[in-house]
């Protein structure tokens, strides 16, 4: 019971200021992202902006990144870069989180795992050690907390953020989750990041540029390197964006994606030398004497490339040769002219079928 009398009114003032920020907190939108597609695991970015000065490896404990190469790639850092590399306070820094996709929403798969500390609140915890990538009733809800106020030190909180495995307009994107600052506009955020306004506007749900709010969590989609990495692979879909490189296989392999090869992923041996560095498999192509992956040689326009396609659990690493030997005069490559032959077989076997089809009925 609240009694309210009118002979204090700053007392009043203030109880109305808090009943409207109380208000406010409950009815703000949660930050999710739309995920539906069959791909249910991939690996999404979210931005953080650490409140106080910090290093890169107390960002990647609170995160729970196993690997640090993995911040380093999504940032571009050279693999150089030392466990003690400072991030200044208000230094955007891009997280990899593994993403689950369920129900038509994205959530980082069972972490990061937060340990309440002294003093925390789900509020603080939401809006200042995660930079506003989550709202506190997301976290009260994914771990079932029926009072936010109650929350025992040393207790061990999932903090479930926005992500996202969805293609995009038919297109392999990495889905880059950031809190908006103040003064932005949709186009602008389009053009920083190379796609577009109604794109922007339909991935989150917005139904004009003016609904964008600060400390909205927007949904950015990054288009992501074709690659031949087969489905079956545990790196499947390894998604890489301009700019960025991912270690994969185990360690073994490094990939990256760079806008001017045609957005077309370049894998070669890591020869990163380190304690994550495993006993890699051979790392050539079978049947092509000494190309690796990553090599290619060419004599004329005949050309043979040896591309990285994958791993399996034991270890081994998956290559396939690509051949592409000269045009014919008046043909395409090899691989356009195994096509052709596939729609020539397929229309030698329809009209094979119609002409029986005639002969039944005359
Ligand atoms: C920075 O803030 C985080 C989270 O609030 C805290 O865990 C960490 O100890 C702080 N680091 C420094 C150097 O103050
Ligand atoms: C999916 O959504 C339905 C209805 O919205 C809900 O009953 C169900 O518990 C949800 N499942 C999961 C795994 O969240
Ligand atoms: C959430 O907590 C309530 C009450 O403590 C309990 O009955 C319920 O089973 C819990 N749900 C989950 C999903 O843990
Ligand atoms: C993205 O950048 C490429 C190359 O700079 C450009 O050709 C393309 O039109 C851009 N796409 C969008 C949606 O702006
Ligand atoms: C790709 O990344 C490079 C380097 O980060 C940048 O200069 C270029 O503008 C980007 N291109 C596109 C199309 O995003
Ligand atoms: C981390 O690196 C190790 C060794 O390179 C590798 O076996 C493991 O799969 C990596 N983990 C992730 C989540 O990428
Ligand atoms: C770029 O890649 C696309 C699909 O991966 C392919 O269809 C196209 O021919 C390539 N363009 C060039 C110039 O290599
Ligand atoms: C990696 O380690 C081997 C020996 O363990 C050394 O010969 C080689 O030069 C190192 N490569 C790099 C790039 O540091
Ligand atoms: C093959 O690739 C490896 C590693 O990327 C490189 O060191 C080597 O020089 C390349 N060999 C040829 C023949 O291109
Ligand atoms: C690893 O698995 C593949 C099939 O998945 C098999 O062909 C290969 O022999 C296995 N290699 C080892 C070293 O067990």
């Amino acid at each position: 019971m609240v009694t309210i009398s009118t002979k204090t009114p700053l007392i009043f003032i203030s109880f109305c200021i808090l009943l409207f920020s109380i208000i406010d907190q409950t009815l703000v939108e949660s930050k999710k992202f739309k995920c539906t597609s069959n791909i249910q695991q991939c690996k999404s970015i979210v931005e953080y902006i650490s409140p106080n000065t910090t290093t890169i490896t107390t960002i990647q404990s609170l995160f729970n990144v196993e690997n640090l190469t993995d911040i380093l790639g999504v940032n571009n850092l050279p693999l150089s870069t030392p466990s003690t590399y400072t991030v200044q306070s208000r230094q955007p820094i891009k997280i990899p989180i593994s993403c689950l996709c369920s129900n038509g929403t994205g959530k980082s798969n069972k972490v990061p795992v937060y340990k309440i500390v002294k003093d925390d609140g789900l509020y603080h915890i939401a809006f200042e050690i995660f930079s506003g990538l989550i709202v506190f009733q997301e976290i009260q809800e994914a771990n079932n907390i029926s009072d936010a106020n109650k929350i025992l030190v040393g207790q061990e909180l999932w903090i479930p953020l926005p992500c996202s495995c969805d293609e995009v307009d038919g297109e392999r994107v990495v889905h880059y989750g950031f809190v908006v600052p103040p003064r932005s506009t949709v186009a602008g955020i389009a053009a920083q990041y190379n796609t577009t306004q109604d794109v922007l506007l339909r991935l989150n749900d917005l139904a004009s540029a003016n609904d964008l709010k600060a400390e909205d969590v927007i949904d950015v989609p990054l288009k992501a390197c074709a690659s031949s990495i087969s489905e079956n692979s545990p790196d499947y879909p390894l998604l890489v964006s301009n700019g960025t490189y991912a270690l994969t296989a185990q360690g073994c392999v490094r990939c990256k994606c760079d806008a001017a090869n045609n957005y077309t992923l370049q894998c070669e041996p890591s020869q990163f030398n380190s304690s994550v560095q495993r006993n890699c498999s051979p790392l050539q192509c079978q049947g092509s004497g000494s190309l690796f992956i990553g090599n290619s040689t060419s004599s004329g326009c005949d050309r043979a490339t040896c591309s990285y396609s994958g791993y399996n659990r034991n270890g081994t690493i998956l290559t396939t040769l690509e051949q592409s030997t000269c045009p014919a005069p008046g043909q395409g490559n090899n691989a356009s002219k195994f096509n052709f032959n596939i729609w020539r077989m397929s229309f030698i076997i329809i009209a094979f079928h119609l002409m029986l089809f005639c002969i039944q009925f005359t």
